[in-house]
């Protein structure tokens, strides 16, 4: 359903999952979908805010009235927010970014060999870089963890200078990667914590597209 709630602003959403090349053919990549990135990036849009969705590779169609910008890299997802930021009022990062990458990437394919050793480099962080550039933006982050998830959640929201956080337990059945529903907790710089129970990731988003319009 359309509504104001974001009128006038513009959003950007990060969704699906980067991908860190090994060579031309292979990537490291994780199991994201983009289905949670893509359903508020649809409800951003429809509640009508400007909205940029900035998307790692997924099967997904371009939810209607979204611009889309493509990457695959955390480094390429880093440039695209960054060159937006200053032109946005709020990032909601649904996008699971890699904590890795392959330090040199082959430039040839690599051939078959009984053991192979790649070494893997920190990537930026992106969304603690925001953070700490924040000037009028309001930040909203993700968590995806497998444990301690209020407490993980409660210590990233202030790490990395969020608005709110978005925690997911994705060790539950029915939650976090690769399917349609989600089951999270909001969590706010002040200590407060908003449990929601199990729903699909439309209406996760539509509850996400709220509290942002709150804050
Ligand atoms: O795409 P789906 O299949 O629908 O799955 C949804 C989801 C599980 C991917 C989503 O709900 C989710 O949890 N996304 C965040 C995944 C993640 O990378 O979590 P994290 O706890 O590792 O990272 C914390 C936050 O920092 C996230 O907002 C992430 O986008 C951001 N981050 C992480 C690493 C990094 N190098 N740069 C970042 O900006």
């Amino acid at each position: 359903m359309k509504t104001d709630l974001l009128a006038n602003k513009t959003v950007i959403v990060t969704a699906g999952g980067t991908q860190e090349a090994i060579d031309p053919v292979r990537f490291i990549g994780n199991r994201s979908s983009g289905k949670m990135g893509y359903a508020i990036a649809e409800q951003a849009a429809l509640a009508g805010a400007r909205t940029i969705l900035i998307s790692a590779p997924t099967n997904l169609p371009v939810p209607f009235g979204v611009e889309l910008v493509s990457v695959e890299s955390a480094r390429a997802m880093e440039e695209a927010v960054n060159s937006r930021y200053e032109a946005c009022d709020a990032v909601i990062m649904a996008a699971a970014v890699a904590d890795f990458r392959v330090e040199n990437m082959a430039d040839t394919k690599i051939k078959k060999m009984d053991t192979l050793e790649l070494k893997l480099v920190k990537n930026p962080d992106i969304l603690k870089g925001l953070g700490a550039n924040k000037t009028h933006q309001k930040l909203i982050g993700f968590a995806a963890e497998t444990q301690n998830v209020i407490e993980y959640g409660k210590s990233k929201v202030l790490n990395k200078n969020l608005d709110m956080l978005v925690a997911n337990d994705v060790s539950k059945q029915n939650a976090g990667f690769n399917v349609d529903t989600n089951e999270v907790t909001l969590i706010y710089p002040g200590g407060q914590v908003r449990p929601l129970p199990l729903m699909t990731k439309i209406d996760v988003a539509k509850r996400i597209i709220s509290a942002l319009a709150e804050l």
